[in-house]
């Protein structure tokens, strides 16, 4: 009964964050489903940046990722939101039933024009693309498309999706039942991964730690966790400490109370650090050469995607057949 379905957009390097955040819960949940689409949001990553050799390289490290953390191509749909172009007809035809108004409530868009205010810049769109505005169009077409029902995401997302389902309800309104409302699927046991300065993990602070290096460059990162000037022997707080969230990240309830011991009995900082990074390390190990070897045979992650595609635009143009019947296009000889 439920479809899953989830886009990462191919802006960046995988990093810790986004592990821990979207790739293990969305394995995790996939397992459940019966049917999961994935892919790879190629073209909405054009609304975050404009260098194409990012585009082009972080849809091959984000692919190599989630295929060397257990993704299965044969149980899911794998495939990039730019080889189905049936998403982009139907972002089209979307586009003429979502209000305007709508859009303007977005918080992406509302968040670009705040920027602008504070800097006390009197057009307030000034900088702001038409495709940032239309993001929430383009991401229901890439759900409705697949009456797909149930989406896993982050909670920056949850508006997205309640757009997408009042885009869905207006245009089944207008032309008749035709499609899926999904529901947007907000994990609260998720732990937010901060950054090493504490600050929400971003590529832009630069406070990021790769998902797969090698083992000296994540230990180093490890190393850059900011912590207190506690000394070894002094009892360590694990409220607001940074390591312990990524302790609470990775252990297991067994191993998170040994590890709240040996705050409590003042392990040093150091000692902590290691601790950390052989509990990361060993979760990691076992996929890190699989990445590599993805990211090296760039042909063998293009044939999974393109076999995947092949699935998708199937039941893609399936759809977008009777989505045209809908609104009246269809050919000239036909009741
Ligand atoms: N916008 C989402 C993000 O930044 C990625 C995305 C694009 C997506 N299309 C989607 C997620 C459809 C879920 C469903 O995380």
């Amino acid at each position: 009964m439920s479809s899953i379905l989830t886009g990462i957009t191919t802006s960046g390097t995988p990093h810790l964050g986004n592990y821990v955040g979207a790739i293990k819960p969305s394995l995790g949940k996939i397992k459940e489903s019966q049917k999961s689409f994935l892919f790879l949001a190629d073209y909405h990553s054009l609304i975050k940046q404009q260098d194409p050799e990012l585009t082009h390289k972080s849809s091959l490290e984000i692919a190599s990722a989630w295929l060397a953390c257990g993704l299965d191509p044969k149980k899911t749909f794998f495939y990039r939101q730019s080889r189905v172009p049936q998403i982009m007809e139907l972002n089209w035809i979307l586009s003429n039933t979502t209000s305007k108004g709508l859009l303007n409530r977005a918080h992406a868009y509302k968040a670009a024009q705040d920027l602008n205010a504070e800097k006390k810049i009197k057009d307030l769109d000034k900088g702001i693309t038409a495709g940032l505005f239309n993001y929430p169009v383009l991401m229901a077409a890439d759900i409705l498309i697949f009456d797909a029902d149930f989406i896993p995401v982050g909670s920056d997302q949850k508006q997205h999706i309640e757009m997408t389902r009042d885009i869905a309800l207006r245009f089944n309104h207008i032309y008749g039942e035709i499609f899926t409302i999904p529901q947007a699927h907000i994990s609260k046991s998720i732990p937010l991964l901060l950054g090493t300065d504490g600050r929400k993990m971003s590529k832009s602070y630069k406070n990021y730690i790769e998902l797969f290096s090698d083992e000296k460059t994540l230990k180093k990162s490890i190393n850059k966790i900011v912590t207190d000037s506690l000394l070894p022997g002094e009892p360590k707080e694990t409220n607001n400490s940074i390591l312990y969230s990524y302790f609470k990240a990775f252990a297991s309830k067994d191993l998170l109370k040994e590890v709240e011991i040996m705050f409590s009995e003042g392990k040093g900082w150091g000692e902590l650090k290691n601790e950390l990074f052989i509990l990361i390390n060993t979760e990691l190990e076992s996929f890190r050469n699989k990445y590599f070897f993805y990211l090296e045979n760039q042909k063998t992650v293009e044939s999974i995607l393109i076999d995947g595609e092949k699935q998708v635009l199937t039941i893609a143009e399936k759809k977008l057949v009777e989505i045209r019947k809908k609104i009246g296009i269809r050919s000239l000889d036909e009741k």
